[in-house]
């Protein structure tokens, strides 16, 4: 049963509450609805993939009360804060590089150096997020592969049923997703046009790079990876990755799924109980942690069913262990 909440005061405290509690819950901001949980707590950010039945890991963009809540977790310059305060709040997303210590899930970045945040203007979406106390991870709040939904009923039609709960803070003003500019690099980058215009922007920031013909969202994984500057789009680690592990040499470090195979000491467990939603929420954080250990020669998968989240898990690790000539840009290799 998906609870529709009034955006009243009882509504929005019990919202945050089941937020805290690591539910889903969608919420309406000034552009759509999204599709909410504790950034911080990665089970549920694996739950916002599942209940999207999203078949990859895409980035999520985190949703803070204030831009000062937003900047103690990336990297900031003088001309991020010129455009956070220009645009914020508002509908534009700000894709920058994560602060060293930044405490938010690797799932919702997907795996990414860089985060991507967002300070809404909606009053509701506000006093949510404040109330929640914690960074909030939000999608669009529709299934994979439909439009993003503007009303409570869209947000229903979707995901009833999938979710803890809705809050109905009417119609989405804006009706269109947020503008998602990179700022992490020494050239600003329009990822994605939205609800803040590139004259708007270009009339605060300067000149903006951006290909309408091709930009960065619609790009296929094979023609990002050839066009220079999307490498970093998908994470991938350093070590060679070999798929499907049925045993494991003692050079190799394991990334294990259920019952760990023996031969090796250097082990990450994604779930010992075999759970492919716990697997999603440590695939990341697994991958960084394997590929920072002195002295392996390589990562060997143990394999995962190819059922529920089983099919993200299984998409990234294809392309972390797909030849690098195919997945690297020529002037990365
Ligand atoms: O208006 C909006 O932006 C809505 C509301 C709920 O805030 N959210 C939304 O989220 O549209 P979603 O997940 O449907 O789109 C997020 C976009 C995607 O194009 C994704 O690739 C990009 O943001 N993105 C997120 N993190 C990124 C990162 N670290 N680097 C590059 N792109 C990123
Ligand atoms: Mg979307």
């Amino acid at each position: 049963m998906t609870e529709v909440l009034q955006a009243d005061k009882a509504g929005i405290a019990h919202a945050a509450a089941l937020l805290r509690a690591g539910e889903l819950v969608s919420f309406g901001t000034e552009t759509v609805y999204g599709l909410g949980a504790d950034a911080l707590n990665a089970q549920a950010v694996a739950a916002i993939f599942a209940a999207k039945g999203r078949p990859r890991f895409n980035p999520l963009i985190c949703h803070y009360p204030s831009t000062e809540d937003a900047f103690g977790h990336v990297v900031t310059n003088t001309r991020v804060w010129t455009a956070a305060r220009r645009f914020w709040p508002g509908p534009l997303t700000l894709v920058l590089r994560r602060a060293a210590d930044c405490p938010v899930a690797m799932l919702a970045g997907a795996g990414l150096d860089t985060l991507a945040v967002r300070v809404p203007a909606h009053p509701v979406a506000v006093a949510l997020l404040r109330q929640a106390g914690t960074p909030v991870a939000a999608p669009s709040a529709n299934r994979s592969g439909q439009v993003s939904p503007t009303t409570v009923g869209h947000v229903l039609g979707g995901l009833a049923g999938r979710i803890a709960a809705v809050l109905d803070s009417g119609p989405c003003p804006v009706g269109v997703e947020s503008t998602v500019l990179d700022l992490s690099g020494p050239e600003p980058v329009l990822l994605r046009p939205g609800g803040v215009t590139l004259e708007a922007l270009e009339s605060c920031l300067g000149t903006i790079r951006f290909d309408p013909v091709r930009p960065a969202e619609r790009l296929g994984v094979a023609e990002a990876l050839r066009s220079p500057g999307m490498l970093t789009s998908h994470y991938a680690p350093a070590l060679p990755v070999r798929l499907d592990a049925a045993f494991v040499r003692p050079d190799e470090a394991l990334l294990a799924f259920g019952a760990p195979l023996a031969g090796t000491d250097h082990v990450f467990q994604l779930s010992a109980a075999g759970d492919t939603t716990e697997a999603a929420a440590r695939l990341f954080e697994g991958l960084r942690r394997l590929d920072q250990i002195a002295g392996v020669s390589g990562i060997a998968a143990m394999p995962v069913p190819e059922t529920g989240l089983g099919r993200a898990i299984n998409d990234r690790l294809r392309r972390a262990a797909a030849p690098r000539a195919v997945y690297e840009a020529p002037s990365a290799t």
